[in-house]
């Protein structure tokens, strides 16, 4: 098991030039984060919470927050070219880091959603905002760690706890991601986090069905743009570019979308 509270004092996390905040309940790490930014001042922290009481998920969903898990959000400045693709980028550290660090399959469905055998494990959620010159990232990480699926109540989810059969340690598990992000936000150049992120899509090759502006295509997932938007190969409409839109469909998966 670990001791999150202890988050506070972490080194690796404090030397990357983080302020770090614990709380044991909150409604959202992600409205603490803007009140980091705010009256803070904080360009670069990560706000913990043990539980979550108005967890928000993507396309203004609620996202339901057991103790156990890893709910999270990093505050930090991202590059301007590097902000259309920042939910990429932070979809990407979460699935490289649980790879690297328990050798699971774990894959993002288009665009971020965290799942391993089709099962959600997590999402991310990301807020930017300009910030006197800077751009600074809110990135939201949900990660079911030592919680049941069954304490989420939402059908496919599943957790690491019930992938490896043990508990794990969400500070390690933090600290992996928060590299890999810093990473892949000042070091890699856009094709490159893009080649990569291909390797962990899940949707690649995948039939899908998506709503782009009332229209559904449906059709293949053939490729992922250098926005990070999907190219479908849609046999009556031939390759479509759909850099934004909500997947309805999407072979393999096993939780409920839209
Ligand atoms: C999704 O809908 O898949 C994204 C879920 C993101 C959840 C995380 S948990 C930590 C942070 N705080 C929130 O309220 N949401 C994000």
């Amino acid at each position: 098991m670990d001791n999150l509270r202890e988050i506070e004092r972490n080194k690796v996390l404090r030397n990357l030039g983080y302020e770090l905040f614990y709380l044991r309940k909150i409604f959202s790490t992600m409205d603490f984060a803007r009140e980091a930014l705010e009256y803070g001042k904080y360009l670069k922290a990560i706000i913990v919470a043990e539980e979550q009481v108005k967890g928000k998920g993507r396309k203004g969903r609620k996202w339901i927050s057991p103790k156990g898990g890893l709910w999270v959000t990093i505050v930090t400045p991202i590059p301007k070219n590097k902000l259309e693709i920042a939910n990429i980028i932070a979809g990407l550290a979460v699935a490289m880091s649980l790879n690297e660090l328990y050798g699971i399959n774990v894959r993002l469905k288009w665009p971020n959603d965290v799942v391993y055998l089709g099962f959600k494990l997590g999402g991310v959620l990301v807020e930017n905002i300009v910030y006197g010159n800077n751009v600074i990232s809110l990135i939201g990480i949900g990660i079911n760690c030592n919680n049941s699926s069954l304490d989420v109540g939402v059908k496919g989810t599943i957790s690491l706890r019930e992938i490896l059969g043990k508990p794990v340690n969400r500070e390690k598990i933090l600290e992996k991601i928060t590299a890999n992000l810093e990473n892949l936000i000042r070091k890699n150049s856009i094709s490159s986090v893009i080649r990569m992120y291909k390797k962990y899509c899940y949707s690649l090759g995948k039939k899908v069905k998506i709503k782009v502006n009332n229209e559904i295509i449906e059709g293949f997932v053939y490729d992922i743009t250098e926005k990070g938007g999907l190219v479908i190969s849609s046999p009556s409409k031939g390759n479509i570019i759909a850099d934004y839109g909500d997947l309805i469909e999407h072979e393999g998966i096993r939780y409920k979308l839209g």
